[in-house]
């Protein structure tokens, strides 16, 4: 598993150099993670490979003005995105074990706002 992660952070460090125009957000929210350790643990493992990371594209966690249009879809609309991929977001974003209550903790979490009822 480690292994194709790796290749995936390289792939993604060598296809996306070109479009670097938009600003860098602050450190900061690159390296917060959440505070349960299971959640911490499965963010780290998958989520934070790309949700930390500016060359991916992906909405950045603390990032909440790249969250807040995602948000505003409802939750249902997240978690079919979450669980079956949208675009560059792999289904499940590749943590298979991960169940509907982790996945909604982990976008709010990263979205750094309440996620609608
Ligand atoms: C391989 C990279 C990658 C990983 C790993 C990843 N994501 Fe994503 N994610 C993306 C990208 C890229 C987008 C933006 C897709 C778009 O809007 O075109 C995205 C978007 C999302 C969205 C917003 C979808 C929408 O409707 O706007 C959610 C929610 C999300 N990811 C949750 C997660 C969670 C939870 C994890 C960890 C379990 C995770 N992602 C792991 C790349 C990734």
């Amino acid at each position: 598993m480690r292994a194709i992660r790796l290749s995936l952070l390289l792939a993604l460090a060598m296809v996306l150099p070109g479009c670097g125009e938009e600003p860098k957000p602050p450190a900061t929210h690159n390296t917060a993670i959440p505070q349960d350790p299971a959640l911490a643990q499965i963010y780290t493992n998958s989520c934070q490979l790309c949700h930390a990371n500016p060359a991916a594209n992906a909405p950045l966690t603390g990032d909440r003005k790249a969250w807040a249009p995602r948000i505003q879809q409802g939750v249902d609309t997240l978690l079919d995105h979450a669980i079956n991929g949208y675009n560059g977001m792999p289904p499940m974003g590749q943590c298979v074990e991960c169940t509907e209550e982790q996945f909604l903790q982990l976008i709010g979490f990263m979205a750094d706002q309440p996620l609608p009822q």
